[in-house]
């Protein structure tokens, strides 16, 4: 590890408290910093976790560049702070532009005074929901099915991509102004699902987390939108796998400067909401109410799979961790915090 004081954005978040405990595990003479403003509902559950694995805490929050001014060197940040709901700018624009738009450009800020690298955790959002939901699609018993693979890094992002999206894209543009003119380096994952433990999951972010958390606790669920059967579909990325690239990125960002990865389970890894309920109920044991919305979300798309293919050769990474794994991991995690878990 060439980098001694990491600063991760968002670090009580759920990928950025993955990141910050794993990297702290990995290599134990590193620093690691944890900013967040502690907007996510859960987020403080992470705080004691962060404190045992001797993770730096720092109430902060990235719209704020006050914020931002540090008594220390950063030499990586890994910005996993945003508001990450597709659906939170249809009703107030705000939080969303000044947190994943202006809080990133303060963020690029601080690695320009730091000359830190950056990884930038973006989203599969960037590509326009009009465009996915013409690809050709067939149904099968269980799931809405794609005869491509998945979605590589040409295709579009011309047309609308909800708030979340465009922020996020337009966060990478200047990203990569930032790399050509100031001589940061830096590379952009963009994901697609992203699923494992101390995921705080709700209807509009961490959807299958939600889905183990509603069978858990015996709570009813719907079906909404695509024919409210279930069968739209999302690629699932264990963070631990998540975690994996994101260690090697940092070994050899360098070499990897200015790149954009688009990174999840891919077609192997995936699953349909109806295969998440029958998954769940095998884990837990419990059969909930699951009622039927026909109208579909606004933005909404019926299957999203990332095509790795990129990643994969010149990284040489793939996801290890199945849906199964995933799901029963989540299972393991809701058990052993049922306690904090019920007040949330
Ligand atoms: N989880 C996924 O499935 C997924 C998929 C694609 C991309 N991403 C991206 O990964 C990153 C991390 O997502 P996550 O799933 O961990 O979400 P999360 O909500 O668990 O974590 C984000 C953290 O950022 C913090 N935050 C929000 N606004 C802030 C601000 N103004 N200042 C400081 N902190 C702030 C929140 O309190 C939260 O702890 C995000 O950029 C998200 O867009 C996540």
């Amino acid at each position: 590890m060439k980098y001694n004081n990491i600063l991760i954005t968002g670090g009580a978040g759920f990928i950025g408290s993955n990141m910050a405990v794993s990297f702290k595990r990995k290599y134990p003479k590193l620093k690691v910093y944890a900013l967040d403003n502690l907007k996510r509902r859960g987020a403080e559950l992470n705080l004691p976790r962060l404190k045992e694995n001797d993770v730096n805490f720092i109430h902060g929050d990235i719209r704020n560049p006050e914020d931002l001014v540090l008594d220390f060197d950063v030499d990586l940040m890994i910005e996993c702070s945003a508001e990450p709901s597709v659906l939170a700018g249809f009703d107030n624009p705000s939080y969303i532009i000044n947190t994943n738009l202006t809080g990133t450009v303060n963020c690029l800020e601080l690695c320009r005074k730091h000359k830190a690298d950056i990884i930038f955790l973006s989203t599969s959002r960037v590509y326009p929901y009009q465009a996915i939901n013409k690809i050709k699609t067939i149904e099968t018993s269980t799931r809405f099915e794609w005869l491509i693979k998945g979605i590589n890094e040409n295709f579009t992002t011309q047309g609308p991509k909800t708030l979340y999206g465009a922020t996020k894209l337009s966060s990478e543009l200047l990203l990569q102004e930032y790399i050509a003119n100031y001589g940061i380096k830096g590379v952009i994952n963009r994901c697609g699902v992203i699923g494992g433990p101390w995921q705080f999951g709700k209807i509009d972010q961490g959807i299958f987390t939600y889905w183990m958390l509603a069978h858990y606790f015996k709570k009813p669920l719907k079906y909404i939108g695509f024919g409210a059967r279930g069968k739209q579909v999302r690629d699932l990325l264990h963070v631990d796998d998540l975690f994996t690239l994101i260690d090697i990125e940092a070994s050899q960002l360098s070499g990897i400067n200015g790149n954009i990865y688009n990174v999840g389970g891919g077609k192997e890894v995936s699953l349909s909401l109806y295969e998440a309920t029958k998954l769940c109920q095998e884990i837990t044991g419990n059969k909930i109410k699951i009622s039927s919305d026909l109208e579909t979300r606004k933005g909404d798309i019926s299957i999203y799979l990332s095509d790795n293919s990129k990643v994969a050769q010149e990284l040489r990474w793939k996801p290890k961790r199945s849906v199964k794994s995933v799901l029963s991991g989540i299972f393991t995690w809701i058990r052993n915090n049922e306690m904090e878990l019920r007040k949330i």
